[in-house]
């Protein structure tokens, strides 16, 4: 039972910011990062992989993982989860959607200007020079293989994925505006998130700490427990759409 509390807090939010983690692509058949890794992977941890250490190591093996992973966007489709937080970007007067996850999921279910602060699987480029790798293979592909990665075609140094990696700086642009946001708004909903790395799981506790009313959307208990007024047990892809239901139906 959703309480009356919640749903008025939506309907009276002017600025409602929305952080969310792999858990929102669950349900689109994302893997999500503490789920095992499989396959050709299934003996390295993400944090292995997702590494400069780990990519200069064994640049096959990291672009392979990323590009099946690329291919396993590509494939999917965003779920209800995606599609109701584009809807309640038309119904709320400001909304601020953060995400951690590097697919494109929330852009095709019609979402705008969503703040990506560990960067895009769409955007890979040169690990020497910087420069914006623009010849993405169409069809990744899609079987668990070393690939080897492609050369810049300014410097020919070794392409990386566009993505943050452990222990890199978060874009400073979408690092700021996401700080400011959750300053600044009146309801926050995370949706997805184990809230295990940093700083990304700092953003709801410069929410918590100015009293904005945060609601957490997940099947299992996250450190945000404790902060959350409002905790919501379950899949994005079911609560949302009841969410927006009890809100919204009616206008
Ligand atoms: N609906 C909502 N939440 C779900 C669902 C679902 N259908 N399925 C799983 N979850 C929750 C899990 O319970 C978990 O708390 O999603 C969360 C996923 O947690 P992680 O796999 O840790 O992913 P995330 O929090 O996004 O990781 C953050 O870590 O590895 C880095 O850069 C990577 O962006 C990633 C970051």
């Amino acid at each position: 039972m959703i309480s009356a509390k919640l749903i008025d807090l939506l309907k009276q939010a002017k600025h409602l910011v929305i952080l969310t983690g792999a858990g929102v692509s669950a349900e689109s058949g994302i893997p999500t990062f503490r789920d095992a890794l499989t396959g050709l992977w299934e003996n390295y941890d993400a944090s292995q992989l997702a590494c400069e250490e780990g990519f200069l190591a064994d640049p096959a093996l990291v672009w392979g993982w990323y590009e099946w992973r690329r291919h396993r966007v590509l494939n999917a489709q965003p779920n209800p989860a995606h599609t109701t937080i584009a809807k309640l970007a038309k119904r709320i007067p400001k909304l601020t959607l953060i995400t951690q996850n590097v697919d494109d999921l929330h852009e095709r279910a019609g979402s705008g200007d969503v703040l990506h602060l560990h960067g895009s699987l769409n955007h890979p480029r040169c690990i020497k020079c910087g420069a914006p790798y623009q010849h993405l293979e169409a069809t990744p592909v899609g079987c668990e293989s070393r690939i080897d990665p492609p050369n810049c075609s300014v410097c020919n140094g070794l392409v990386r994925p566009g993505v943050v990696w452990f222990g890199e700086r978060l874009p400073a642009e979408q690092w700021d505006l996401s700080k400011e946001a959750c300053k600044t708004c009146e309801l926050m909903m995370i949706v997805g998130t184990s809230g295990m790395v940093w700083p990304a799981a700092e953003l709801p506790y410069l929410a918590e700490r100015l009293d904005v009313p945060i609601i957490q959307i997940n099947p299992t208990d996250t450190s945000f427990n404790i902060i959350a007024k409002f905790n919501l047990c379950g899949k994005a892809g079911e609560i949302l759409p009841k969410l927006y239901e009890e809100a919204f139906s009616d206008l």
